[in-house]
């Protein structure tokens, strides 16, 4: 009887720890497009400013881009945003 509480005590702080670790994992996520940039477009070479391509030019370099860096579409499409608003 005592070990069965025990068990499930330890199950529920698991379950516990596991909510809040994806609450983290998704706070990840909401990395704005500045900071997506500063950390991941420098890591190879220098990154020209927004205003050395247009818009139209950093869709097809950020498609690129992605692959090389490993970014999700949802931080490519922040950071084609941000270098697009620079314009
Ligand atoms: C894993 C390494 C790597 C990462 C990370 C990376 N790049 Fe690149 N980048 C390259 C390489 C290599 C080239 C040269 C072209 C090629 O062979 O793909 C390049 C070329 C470029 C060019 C063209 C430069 C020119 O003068 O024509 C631009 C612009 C660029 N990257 C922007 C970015 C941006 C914006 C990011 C962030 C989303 C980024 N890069 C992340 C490796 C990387």
């Amino acid at each position: 009887m005592k070990r069965n509480t025990l068990i499930i005590a330890t199950a529920m702080i698991l379950t516990t720890g596991l909510v809040i670790a994806s609450c983290v994992s998704t706070k990840v996520t909401d990395k704005s497009g500045t900071q997506l940039w500063s950390e991941n477009c420098q890591r190879c070479h220098n990154s020209p400013p927004s205003s050395a391509f247009t818009n139209t030019q950093w869709e097809v370099i950020n498609t690129h881009m992605r692959q090389r860096a490993m970014l999700t579409e949802d931080e490519i499409k922040k950071i084609t945003e941000f270098m697009q608003a620079g314009d």
